[in-house]
């Protein structure tokens, strides 16, 4: 079977800025792929190669077989591409976007796929509203709509969720989920981890322009083992300052090779009178993966 994507050793300079720095990946068809890494990893950059919006500096890319350069128009054919900046005529209406797009694909007005999408991403009361009157999320679903109007075998999406309120997150992914059990090749990159963790089969892990890592999830999340705690403290003592990591909410975590070491750990908040106002165990995830294979101490998000 021919691969839904595959990316040969491409690079691509932006003067003297490498974003992306000799990628090698090949998708399968009905995979649902992560393309995981920090900002200003590659990931826009690879996505705008693979949907023929950018050149490549050197490789090459195919899309079920189709080059994205010489066979530009079968390649594009073949792909559905939400992106990660919100650009619309915001004059349209949302059919009127949708119906935009398919003619753009040369198509006659695929009414009853259109009322199908719009039903899905929860839009048919929005579908004669103005573009320019939606709210940034509505607007995220219209983009997801977009990509879907020519029912491309292979769908997709840049950071799909950044941004977006935890509903329409919730709904993004079951949708998103719902494309990939019907047959969709799905692509999605993403900074959250959590996402990656929770919806992908496989995941590259794009640091500098760079593959650093391809595997399972099952694969990646198997090698950490171990479990995980997040405390809520003031400050960690002097001992296990570089093992933490900040978390958004202040909390550290901190990766456990046993609960031994948790035992040990609470002994030193104990005795340097640090009080502990939150404790929680966690299983390993992807982003003690994530940190251990960039080695920055920083956090993905
Ligand atoms: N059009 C451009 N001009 C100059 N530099 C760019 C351009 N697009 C991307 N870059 C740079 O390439 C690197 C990768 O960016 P990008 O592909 O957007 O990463 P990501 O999507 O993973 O955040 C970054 O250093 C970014 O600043
Ligand atoms: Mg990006």
């Amino acid at each position: 079977m021919l691969p839904a994507v595959e990316v040969v050793d491409v690079a691509r300079t932006f003067g003297s800025v490498v974003a992306l720095a000799g990628v090698d990946l090949r998708v399968e068809q009905g995979e649902f792929f992560g393309l995981l890494g920090p900002n200003g990893a590659g990931k826009t950059t690879l996505i705008s190669i693979i949907a023929g919006l950018t050149r490549a500096t050197r490789g090459a890319v195919r899309v079920l077989g189709h080059d994205v350069v010489t066979d530009f128009r079968a390649a594009r054919r073949s792909l559905g591409v939400v992106p990660q900046e919100l650009v619309f005529d915001p004059f349209f209406t949302v059919r009127e976007t949708l119906e935009f797009q398919a003619g753009y694909f040369g198509l006659a007005r695929p009414t009853a796929w259109i009322d199908e999408i719009l039903h899905h991403l929860d839009l048919t009361s929005k579908a004669d509203a103005n573009m320019r009157a939606l709210s940034g999320g509505m607007k995220r679903r219209v983009l997801v709509g977009q990509a879907l109007v020519h029912k491309p075998p292979v769908i997709v999406l840049d950071e799909p969720t950044a941004g977006v309120d935890v509903e329409l997150r919730q709904s993004l992914w079951q949708f998103i989920r719902k494309l990939n059990r019907d047959g969709h090749t799905i692509i999605l990159t993403t900074h959250y981890l959590e996402e990656a963790e929770a919806l992908c089969h496989r995941i590259a892990m794009l640091k500098a322009g760079k593959v650093v890592r391809l595997d399972s999830t099952a694969n990646l999340l198997a090698r950490v083992g171990g479990i995980a705690c997040r405390v809520s403290v003031e400050r960690l003592p002097s001992a296990w300052r570089a093992r933490g990591q900040r978390d958004e909410h202040g909390a550290y975590r901190i990766g456990l090779e046993s609960y031994g070491e948790l035992e040990t750990l609470l002994a030193a908040l104990r005795e340097d009178g640090i009080t502990v106002r939150d404790l929680a165990i966690e299983a390993a995830d992807l982003e003690q993966v994530f940190l251990e294979l960039t080695g920055s101490g920083r956090r993905a998000t």
